[in-house]
């Protein structure tokens, strides 16, 4: 596969997980959940249809579901038929509101519709309605266009990592869990930014190889990451979650880049299910643990992670969801938090925008101007 920068941009602009339809009349995304055997966008019209695209995970990964709710707000404010600001500035919270109870983990869902409601908190009663419903849709643009940047710092500082375990004749081995790629952000992701930035800094496809576990129960990590890095010419190898002690093992990995959905101050990571019991093996075998983190994914009002909400999903999507015939018993209890709590001492650093931190996270994160 070509891995010249032409076509790993080709590739960025076929993937462009979340963006607005030219008449502004819809936001338009991917349909992750028909990956990795169609590429479907759809069009989401109405406030039910950009809720039910958060919770079905049509549209997912922390940064891409900030997006997509930011561009849902702008749009939803469109379609207010007044000219009364206070009737207006009613109706933007009760979408808000809706919104918001999609999906309780992703901290970028609320720092998303937060911005959107500073940015109508600070015009004025005297901005004229068509004003304002303008300046939502740039706030909105202002969003996606800063995670881009974001996710290219984000790269270039985990790329001299893995440049610094580049020996002749041996790819780098990465591993990685779920999906933090282009398809969970406006571009090049987060724990997949650095092997993107290592393509645009000429390396081959060949020079790293990237395990991408499974990720159960929702085969994020085979479904969309592999899928990912297969279209950007990576050597790509997919295990099942419970491999991964067998792998490190090998020697085949020489460090680990994973996304998360919400830092708390003290450091603890919340991420997809599966991540804190590969940190603790990776930890057990020495292999370099990164969390890669937006600082809009940092929440510092949350101490630790203990705080953080979980979310529980539907049994099925364990029992049912990918198989011909149920694969446990009719009625039986089946578990199913989407994610869990990496605790911070099990995280060599946490990459952000601003600069990799390292513990005591507190500290860490004061220092680049969290507050
Ligand atoms: O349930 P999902 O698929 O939304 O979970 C996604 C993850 O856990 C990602 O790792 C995280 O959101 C970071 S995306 C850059």
């Amino acid at each position: 596969m070509d891995t010249s920068t032409d076509a790993l941009e080709a590739f960025f602009n076929n993937v462009i997980t979340v963006k607005v339809d030219d008449s502004h009349d819809a936001v338009d995304i991917i349909d992750q959940t028909l990956l990795p055997t169609k590429v479907k966008r759809i069009k989401l019209h109405t406030r039910e249809d950009i809720w039910e695209a958060i919770k079905k995970l049509r549209v997912r990964g922390a940064p891409a579901i900030g997006v997509c709710a930011a561009y849902g707000m702008a749009l939803l404010a469109d379609g207010y038929n007044t000219n009364n600001r206070a009737e207006f500035d009613q109706r933007f919270n009760q979408d808000k509101k809706y919104l918001a109870s999609s999906r309780p983990t992703a901290v970028n869902l609320f720092w998303a519709l937060n911005r959107m409601q500073s940015t109508l908190n600070s015009l004025p009663d005297s901005t004229s309605i068509p004003e304002v419903k303008a300046e939502l849709w740039k706030e909105a643009d202002a969003i996606q266009n800063e995670d881009v940047a974001i996710s290219k710092n984000i790269g270039e500082l985990g790329f001299n990592l893995i440049e610094e375990l580049k020996v002749e004749g041996k790819p780098v081995g990465i591993q990685t869990h779920c999906n933090a790629g282009t398809l969970a952000t406006a571009k090049y992701g987060t724990a997949t930014a650095p092997m993107y930035t290592a393509l645009e800094h000429g390396w081959a496809g060949t020079d790293m190889h990237v395990y991408c576990d499974e990720t159960r129960p929702l085969l994020q990590g085979a479904r969309l990451t592999a899928f990912e890095l297969m279209n950007a010419g990576i050597t790509t190898t997919v295990q099942c979650d419970n491999m991964a002690s067998i792998l490190m093992k090998s020697g085949a990995i020489d460090i680990i880049f994973v996304g998360c959905d919400r830092v708390a101050a003290n450091g603890d990571a919340a991420n997809k299910i599966g991540t804190s019991g590969l940190a603790i093996i990776a930890n057990h075998y020495h292999v370099p643990f990164y969390v890669c983190a937006p600082t809009s994914t940092i929440d510092m009002s949350t101490p630790d992670g203990s705080k953080i909400p979980i979310e529980m999903r539907d049994g099925d999507e364990v029992t049912e969801m990918w198989y011909k015939h149920r694969m446990a018993p009719e009625g039986v209890d089946v578990y199913n938090p989407a994610f869990d709590v990496t605790d911070a001492n099990l995280i060599t650093g946490i990459i952000t925008e601003r600069g990799i931190c390292h513990a005591p996270y507190n500290e860490a994160f004061k220092k680049i101007g969290m507050i």
